[in-house]
């Protein structure tokens, strides 16, 4: 069928709205007719070439809309179901298996290659040249086809406007700390970079029950937001020390945990260097900075963990209603950090993103929808 999307056609390359022809769904396979999709730093830094997929492709992983129709072999969802979209996994390989579907085998194939796994695309442009899809989801256009396993239902009341962005950013940030630190009551964490990503995993250390939450940004505008959303402390890292100031918080000693959502070199160094003996950091940030440490000396005298957290180790059916759930309890007010844009306005979403006017941007993508 005939659809329109937002294409990417190459690296650094502005997003064009174009005419697609989307394939014909397979058995396992489920067609969703888009209403809203947030853009994820993650689709900035696939744009820039910090992460690879083919190109021309259709970006886009945190779309929210209606099921239009749904494959033979396609269990649990049906035809006008909400749902919200999140990554793909197998289902049944080891990792998945034991209830880590983010660590699935197949995770590159599924959510990075720009294919079906079988190498057929899902998306061809008007002429027959292949367009890559995204997290087999690319949410960018105003229908596409994805599985079973990407799909979260979620009831008739939500607003898909909103509650598509919950699909990555939010949910990374949500489960680095829920699921990956899984931080003590009464312990301390620094969140470097209150973009989504160290929002969310500010709100959920604040969930946790840490007693001290240190919130480091460059902006001052950002850390305002950080402070209303449950910071105990702000360090604006443009100025001063940040270990010193971090350090002088927590009695000399260092946080217990630290999340770098920047992935700049510096910063990430100063997240390890500011945790005290037996501290724990998750690095998340999409990025193509090493970090150049002495294991000796900054990992083994204090006994320091560097963890990898892909999509917050969360099994998004369980973490996504959940997110929902303490959004209506008032404990995690994301609604506060987005701005609507048409899909049209995608690059000066994508530019307010990057410039860092905008928290959360989120496409509306069919303007008739009503809650
Ligand atoms: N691991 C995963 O599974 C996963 C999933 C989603 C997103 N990500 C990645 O997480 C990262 C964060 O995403 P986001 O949407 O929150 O991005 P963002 O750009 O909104 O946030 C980054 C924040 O870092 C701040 N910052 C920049 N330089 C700084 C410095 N020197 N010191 C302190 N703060 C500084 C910025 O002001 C901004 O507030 C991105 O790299 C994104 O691609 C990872
Ligand atoms: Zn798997
Ligand atoms: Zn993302």
């Amino acid at each position: 069928m005939k659809i329109k999307a937002a294409l990417l056609s190459k690296i650094h390359g502005d997003y064009t709205i174009e005419n697609l022809r989307l394939a014909e769904p397979r058995e396992d396979e489920v067609r969703v007719k888009l209403v809203a999709s947030g853009i994820c730093h993650s689709d900035e830094a696939t744009r820039i070439g910090d992460s690879t997929i083919p190109f021309p492709a259709v970006l886009g992983h945190e779309g929210a809309g209606i099921v239009e129709f749904v494959g033979s072999e396609v269990k649990n969802i049906k035809v006008g179901d909400h749902v919200v979209m999140s990554y793909s996994y197998c289902g049944h390989c080891a990792n998945c298996r034991t209830g880590l579907p983010a660590a699935c085998n197949d995770w590159p194939a599924l959510n990075s290659s720009g294919s079906r796994p079988d190498g057929s695309h899902v998306f061809n442009q008007e002429d027959g040249t292949p367009v890559s899809n995204f997290f087999y989801q690319s949410s960018f256009a105003t229908h596409t086809l994805t599985k079973e396993n990407n799909l979260i239902v979620v009831d008739k009341s939500a607003d898909l406007r909103l509650v598509g962005t919950l699909g990555c950013g939010f949910l990374t940030g949500l489960g680095t700390v829920i699921n990956g630190l899984k931080p003590t009551v009464g312990s301390s964490i620094a969140i470097f970079g209150t973009g989504a990503v160290g929002l969310a995993a500010m709100m959920a250390a604040k969930i946790s029950g840490c007693s001290t939450i240190i919130a480091v940004d460059i902006h001052q505008s950002r850390l305002d937001i950080a402070k209303q959303l449950g910071a105990t402390h702000l360090v604006d890292s443009s100025t001063g020390d940040t270990t010193k100031q971090i350090k002088a918080i927590t009695d000399g000693l260092g946080v217990n945990y630290s999340v770098d959502t920047t992935g700049i070199s510096a910063v990430m160094q100063t997240a390890l260097n500011s945790m005290r003996t037996r501290g724990t950091m998750a690095p998340v940030a999409v990025t193509s900075k090493n970090m150049d440490i002495n294991t000796f000396r900054q990992l083994v005298v204090s006994s320091k963990k560097i963890i990898g957290v892909l999509m917050g180790d969360a099994i998004p059916q369980i973490s996504i209603p959940q997110l929902i759930k303490f959004y209506q309890e008032g404990r995690f007010p994301f609604d506060k950090l987005v701005k609507f844009y048409k899909l049209e306005e995608i690059n000066q979403a994508s530019k307010d993103s990057a410039n860092g006017s905008t928290i959360k941007p989120i496409l509306i993508i069919d303007e008739h929808y009503k809650n």
